[in-house]
């Protein structure tokens, strides 16, 4: 895969701040607050997982042929394009192979097939291959499920995010209302919590809290506290580092 990114403003080298947790935990909502607050490039990892998905779909290839997606996946071109909205908010926009489907990947469609095809060894591979390129020079905000323990094991920032399932299938039913996909409150919890054990339990790169990163429950937390709060933590690395260096 050739992924393509643009960079929304120059960043020097700095920290390297790795975000995870379970769907619907605000993890990108957050993660690009924080990257535009910092200066920082936001690689949302979800979102090339995703755009896989829609990428497999269109080939019409089925999760049980997994060489056939990840020789797809291997040949795309996926391009992510920070643009600024109309109310001054960060945008991630998400193109393949030229194509714009930044609607398309939060499908529920696509919602549904993206946690069978994270299981794919080759799949990740190359995407994690791409993230670590992007991530080298620092001044990186990633989101995920594997990011500070496999992705970044060496990110100076890791920052483990998780709400109560019940909170975070109202925050996805609140999407699914907006893109005008009516789905009950019960069928979205049940989703949520399947897709949940399958992330934190396949074989290759579970989701799993690295045991250096910070817990923030998100529960009750509104989205400017929870960014101030990984902002603390950066300017904690941040002193850490400098006295480290004083000591060298
Ligand atoms: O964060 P999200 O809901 O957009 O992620 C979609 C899926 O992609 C999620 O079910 C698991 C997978 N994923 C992953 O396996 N590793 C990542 N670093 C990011 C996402």
């Amino acid at each position: 895969m050739i992924l393509n990114i643009q960079k929304m403003v120059e960043t020097a080298p700095a920290l390297k701040i790795a975000i995870d947790g379970p769907a619907g935990a605000g993890k990108s909502t957050v993660a690009r607050l924080a990257a535009k607050k910092l200066g920082y490039l936001y690689l949302d990892t979800g979102a090339m997982y995703r755009a896989a998905t829609v990428l497999a779909l269109r080939k019409g290839l089925s999760m049980e042929e997994p060489e056939e997606i990840a020789q797809a996946v291997a040949h795309a071109k996926i391009d992510l394009v920070h643009e600024t909205g109309a109310d001054g908010s960060p945008l991630l926009k998400v193109f393949l192979d030229g194509e714009d489907i930044t609607f398309e990947i939060r499908s529920r469609e696509v919602s549904l097939l993206v946690s069978p095809l994270s299981t794919i060894g080759p799949v990740r591979d190359s995407l994690v291959e791409q993230q670590r390129r992007l991530s080298e020079e620092g001044g990186v905000v990633l989101d995920g499920r594997d990011i500070g323990t496999v992705v970044l094991p060496n990110a100076e920032v890791k920052v483990f995010l998780t709400a109560s399932a019940a909170e975070r299938a109202k925050r996805r039913m609140k999407d699914f209302e907006t893109r005008g996909e009516n789905v009950s409150f019960d069928t979205v919890l049940k989703e949520i919590v399947e897709r949940d054990k399958r992330d934190s339990t396949r074989e290759i790169a579970p989701l799993k809290k690295a045991a250096d990163a910070h817990e923030v429950v998100t529960d009750g937390m509104t989205v400017t506290e929870v960014v101030e709060k990984i902002l603390e933590f950066c300017s904690h690395a941040r002193a850490h580092e400098r006295s480290r260096r004083e000591l060298i």
